[in-house]
């Protein structure tokens, strides 16, 4: 990683983004005999090569059980997978590095929390209130917990723009919720979610909070004290680390109320065959061999990230946001879903006479990876009358010429179809 990154000025300049390009090795990749434009970072990111190097090089010289053995090896797995804890921890300003569990990611963060948190509290006619905005991991695990408990789902509804109707949840949270779960930033439509005012109302009522971070931490400073949340939820590759890991932060005295969400090694004290007692957090829920690989990785792409700086990151993104949002205005028949004031790097759209997995293909041919379909945010499309849309997704190393090449791809998607 290149130090110049940790000194930054403000705007960000084009030689600032060319050396975080620089970092990149797939953004190198030619598609198509194109060079690759890559506006799909809200499905995933792609990872600089620090991160690469951190993963070969724990597999390289220390791959080894961690918690397990004495020898040095599996000492220094240990230690590296616990020092990517303290890294997540000081990453969300958790209390304690027993906050932070980790999972797979943001699905099985919202299924732990389903499962171990409201399962043993909810009852017939009990209430779990989530978002209209919600991608579906942050719904189906609550479906289920309801048909387990006979509980009931209460949706906030969005309006035009596509933000949260503020005084709608404010009537939804009442005395029978037991648990709020919304996205901090909607993945299929941008908005961000006013979180410290749903975390106000909610805390109010004595009603505990889980944000969906997916889409935030890549774009946003995430301070988990400051906002007061309980369960704060994101997955590693969708912030320039590797898939299969994430993490659940959870308020320590929650988490200890809490059963475990899978038996297994390592989350154990004692294991006879008429009683198990559980470890101490947060190892009570890392049942199996976790992916420390994966964790230490994570660690480095958090390093880079705070080495850019995210507040450096989120102003430059938001340039970006408006450049993209007047380059596809321009084009004829665009329609941009999602026009909330204070948005996050998504640029959702449909386009009049094109179908959006059309435009995906066309746009492909030019080298430019967005993303189509439903966004796993089906209830969204509902909400917009539309079946899909088309999605550019933004990441600290795209440019406005990217931009501009996905607009001038957009005129000839509709030379052919218009
Ligand atoms: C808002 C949101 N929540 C949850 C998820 C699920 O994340 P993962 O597939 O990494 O578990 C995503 C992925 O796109 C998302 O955008």
């Amino acid at each position: 990683m290149k130090m110049e990154h940790d000194v930054l000025r403000d705007p960000v300049s084009a030689v600032e983004v060319k050396h975080w390009r620089d970092d990149f090795p797939a953004l190198r990749e030619k598609v198509h005999g194109q060079r690759l434009v890559y506006l799909d970072n809200g499905a995933t990111t792609q990872k600089p090569q620090a991160v690469i190097d951190a993963e070969a090089e724990y597999y390289c010289h220390y791959n080894a059980n961690v918690h397990r053995a004495v020898h040095a090896l599996s000492e220094r797995a240990t230690e590296a997978y616990e020092a990517a804890r303290h890294k997540v921890q000081r990453f969300l300003n958790a209390a304690a590095a027993e906050e932070i569990v980790f999972v797979r990611g943001t699905t099985e963060a919202i299924n732990l929390v389903a499962q171990s948190y409201a399962r043993p509290r909810l009852g017939p006619g009990d209430e779990v209130v989530i978002s209209a905005m919600e991608h579906h991991s942050n719904i189906v695990p609550w479906q289920m917990v309801c048909a387990q408990t006979a509980a009931v789902l209460k949706v906030v509804p969005i309006n035009d723009a596509g933000e949260l109707e503020l005084e709608a949840y404010e009537r939804l949270v009442g005395p029978r919720t037991r648990l709020v779960a919304i996205t901090h930033v909607s993945n299929a439509l941008g908005s961000i979610v006013p979180v410290a005012h749903i975390i106000k109302v909610a805390h109010e009522r004595n009603v505990p909070v889980l944000l969906d971070g997916a889409q935030a931490v890549s774009h946003l400073p995430v301070d988990v004290c400051a906002l007061d949340c309980d369960f704060y939820a994101f997955s590693g590759h969708k912030l320039y680390g590797p898939t299969g890991i994430g993490a659940l932060y959870g308020r320590e005295v929650l988490l200890e109320a809490m059963p475990p969400f899978l038996g297994g090694g390592d989350m154990i004290a004692e294991v006879t065959f008429e009683k198990t007692t559980y470890n101490e957090l947060p190892h009570k829920f890392e049942a199996g061999t976790p992916h420390i690989a994966g964790a230490v990785a994570l660690a480095v792409a958090i390093d880079y990230v705070q080495a850019v700086g995210l507040d450096a990151i989120s102003a430059y993104e938001r340039e970006l946001v408006a450049h993209g949002t007047a380059a596809l205005s321009e084009v004829p028949g665009v329609r941009i879903i999602g026009t909330a004031p204070d948005k996050a790097s998504i640029l959702s759209f449909i386009m009049d006479g094109a179908h959006p997995h059309d435009i995906g293909t066309i746009v492909d041919r030019e080298g430019v990876a967005i993303r189509t379909g439903h966004h796993c945010a089906q209830p969204v499309m509902r909400r917009f009358g539309i079946p899909a849309t088309a999605r550019a997704s933004l990441a600290l190393y795209n440019t406005r010429e990217e931009i501009d090449t996905l607009a001038r791809a957009l005129h000839r998607v509709r030379e052919v179809f218009c």
